[in-house]
């Protein structure tokens, strides 16, 4: 450092924690030597979080939130603003690749019991995080006010209609009228624009100062923090994040964004995966579309809605399942009741059920965009039945799986 840089920094750290900052977040935070690949997704999902803030910012300055000129604001956004498209479909590509990056993170703490004592509450802040990210995505479909963006908020707040006695008020108080219109428009796009990102960048903030207080769990799931250095005090098996984990986030971040910009540029709707067919009709509320679906990162609750039979003509129990097929990942920490955290050590119980529970959500997945044909109606409810077991059976389950001895350090 030149001397007078080391001199402004001295002069910002007399103000302000700017190098015992960086040394307790970065150059002195010792995580586990033995990350590996499933550990890429929670700084991909810190740049996806700022690919939508920077993208939403520039949609924001052309989009027009009035039911009359959404949809033409957006197209003027892609035909007539210079880089407008480019900004849109990082945008709507963004969505998508936010659940990939989530759900593949949250994979991660399935296989390696990272949501097990003592990380409870970065679990419970990354499940708060999931919420809010359902809602974001959800309000944010509305925007463009396609078909799909009305009638699949008509469906879904529908379904508040369904909860007993207050429902019809409940689901006309989310809208603020009798069907979607122009004032839901407005309230999603003040929610979207700025209630929920606030909400997701404290929850962020929140999930790594806990992270950071007890330290990241490994791919052994063993406490590094059990055997330091009996003079520096630094855990045998850590590294300093930065250098080591910075270089390697980068490395992620690289092929993360060969593979964003392939879908940017050569296939942006993902095959109607990413961007429906039908949301490039404008909204027409006296045409329901023939066939309503989600977008792929909801169709697996989406699909547990409706694999539960209605009862006396209600949708409520259905809607119940799909609460609690959320809910229930929130209470992980206490339904695992194994020995050892990391799949490495467990024995042949849990590897089937984590297996057969993946196998149900890619099913349930698929099932969601499919039509309700009575096989596939079975199929879903055989499929929701194992979702749920997996949560509900895992006391027992992993109680009386037969673990391997964990190791004292990690390994490799
Ligand atoms: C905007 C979304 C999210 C961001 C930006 C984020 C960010 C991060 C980062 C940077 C880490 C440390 C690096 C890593 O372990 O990969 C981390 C760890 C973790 N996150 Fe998230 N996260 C998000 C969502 C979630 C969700 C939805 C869950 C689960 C419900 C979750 C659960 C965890 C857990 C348990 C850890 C500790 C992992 C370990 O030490 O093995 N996160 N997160």
């Amino acid at each position: 450092m030149t001397k007078q840089l080391e001199k402004l920094v001295g002069w910002i750290d007399d103000r302000f924690p700017l190098t015992s900052t960086w040394k307790a977040h970065l150059s002195e935070y010792y995580a586990p030597k033995n990350f590996n690949f499933w550990y890429f997704f929670g700084s991909l999902a810190l740049l996806v979080l700022v690919i939508q803030i920077v993208t939403g910012i520039f949609l924001v300055m052309n989009y027009k939130p009035d039911a009359a000129i959404a949809f033409a604001s957006v197209e003027y956004i892609m035909r007539d603003v210079p880089f407008g498209w480019m900004i849109r479909y990082m945008h709507s590509t963004g969505a998508s690749a936010f659940f990939v990056v989530v759900y593949l993170h949250m994979m991660r703490g399935l296989m390696y019991g990272s949501y097990r004592k003592p990380r409870e509450l970065i679990w419970i802040f990354g499940m708060c995080i999931y919420l809010a990210l359902m809602a974001e995505a959800f309000m944010g479909y509305l925007l463009p006010w396609g078909q799909m963006s009305y009638w699949g908020a008509q469906v879904i707040v529908n379904l508040f209609s369904a909860v007993p006695f207050i429902g019809e008020e409940l689901s006309l108080w989310i809208r603020g009228d009798f069907v979607i219109s122009d004032a839901t428009l407005n309230r999603f796009f003040a929610f979207h624009v700025i209630a929920v990102p606030l909400v997701l960048l404290g929850l962020v903030v929140a999930h790594l100062v806990a992270l950071h207080e007890v330290g990241s769990n490994n791919p052994d799931g063993v406490e590094i923090k059990k055997h330091k250095d009996p003079v520096t005090h630094i855990p045998l098996d850590g590294i300093p994040f930065h250098p080591y984990y910075t270089v390697k986030d980068i490395a992620g971040v690289v092929v993360f964004l060969m593979v964003f910009s392939a879908i940017v540029f050569f296939a942006p709707s993902m095959g109607g995966y990413f961007l429906e067919d039908n949301n490039f009709i404008p909204a027409d509320p006296l045409k329901t579309p023939l066939h309503i679906a989600p977008v792929w990162y909801f169709t697996p609750f989406y699909a547990i809605l409706r694999a539960v039979p209605p009862m006396f003509g209600s949708q409520f129990p259905g809607v119940i399942a799909m609460g609690v097929a959320v809910v229930v990942l929130f209470f992980l920490p206490w339904l695992d009741r194994g020995r050892v955290k990391s799949i490495r050590y467990r024995g042949v119980i849990y590897k089937v059920w984590l297996t057969l529970f993946i196998i149900s959500f890619v099913g349930l997945g698929w099932l969601g965009i499919q039509p309700a044909t009575p096989l596939y109606t079975l199929l879903a409810r055989i499929l929701t039945g194992v979702y749920f077991a997996f949560f509900f059976l895992m006391p027992w389950y992993t109680k009386i799986d037969k673990t391997k001895p964990e190791p004292e350090r990690v390994t490799g």
